[in-house]
């Protein structure tokens, strides 16, 4: 069936749909364009965000990582050689067969971020980006943040990354800027991404008891129209 003149129903549809184009970074990075300049978002600024997760994450080269949501597997394409061992899932199928095709030697899983088919203490390090703002409700959050302390070892990591505000906890390079959205017309759609204050995932993780941080994105060149942010939680002893 042809999508081209109809706007997808659900996050689901728009990423199984979006998935032959991932691999741009153009559309990677969210297709936007430089409101002053006109300029494409660039290679350097997706190499700027896979440092300044790695930074984040501090995984070392014995560590399992597991990456969820991972789209078409680029986070894992660039750390592969420097941990044991990825391993990648996604709610979308079509994600995960381009994930694959990009990956070979990894391992991937088509399965929801809050209902992981792994064993409790799995994992050194979780990365979870860019994928919060498609979570319907705060329940789904709560829930999926759980799920991540559930299969993370004691004294393991979890990043998630990307999260969106609808305001700038920080001040400077982080506030929103003036941006012209670009993509191919086929993509278009009238679905709203989910938004959260830090002081959410502050709240939950004082409740829990799991000491929790939130981090400044450190991307120069990085022009996005909303405020962002990065949550780092780890999973006591
Ligand atoms: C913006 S993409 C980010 C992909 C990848 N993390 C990256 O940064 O390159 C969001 C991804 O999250 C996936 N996703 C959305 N909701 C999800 C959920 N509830 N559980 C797992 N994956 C989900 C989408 O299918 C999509 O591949």
């Amino acid at each position: 069936m042809s999508h081209s003149n109809t706007s997808a129903a659900s996050w689901a549809e728009w990423f199984d749909r979006s998935a032959k184009h991932y691999k741009d970074p153009m559309m990677k990075m969210a297709y936007y364009l430089d409101g002053q300049t006109g300029t494409p978002v660039s290679l350097e600024v997706m190499q700027a965000t896979y440092r300044d997760i790695w930074n984040k994450l501090m995984t070392q080269p014995q560590h399992t990582v597991l990456d969820v949501g991972c789209g078409v597997g680029l986070f894992i394409k660039e750390y592969a050689a420097r941990a044991k061992n990825i391993i990648g899932t996604d709610t979308s199928l079509q994600m995960i067969k381009a994930a694959q095709k990009n990956n070979p030697r990894n391992d991937f899983f088509v399965c929801a971020a809050d209902q992981l088919p792994f064993n409790d203490r799995q994992f050194d390090r979780l990365l979870c980006y860019g994928v919060f703002h498609y979570l319907p409700d705060e329940k789904t959050v709560k829930h999926t943040v759980a799920e991540f302390v559930r299969v993370v070892k004691p004294d393991g990591l979890i990043v998630i990354g990307d999260v969106l505000a609808e305001t700038s906890p920080f001040s400077g390079p982080s506030a929103p800027k003036k941006v012209t959205r670009w993509w191919p017309a086929q993509l278009n759609h009238r679905l709203t991404k989910f938004k959260l204050p830090p002081n959410f995932f502050l709240d939950y993780c004082r409740e829990k008891n799991y000491p929790c941080e939130i981090l400044e994105q450190h991307i120069p060149g990085r022009i996005l129209p909303d405020s962002r942010y990065d949550v780092r939680i780890r999973v006591k002893k």
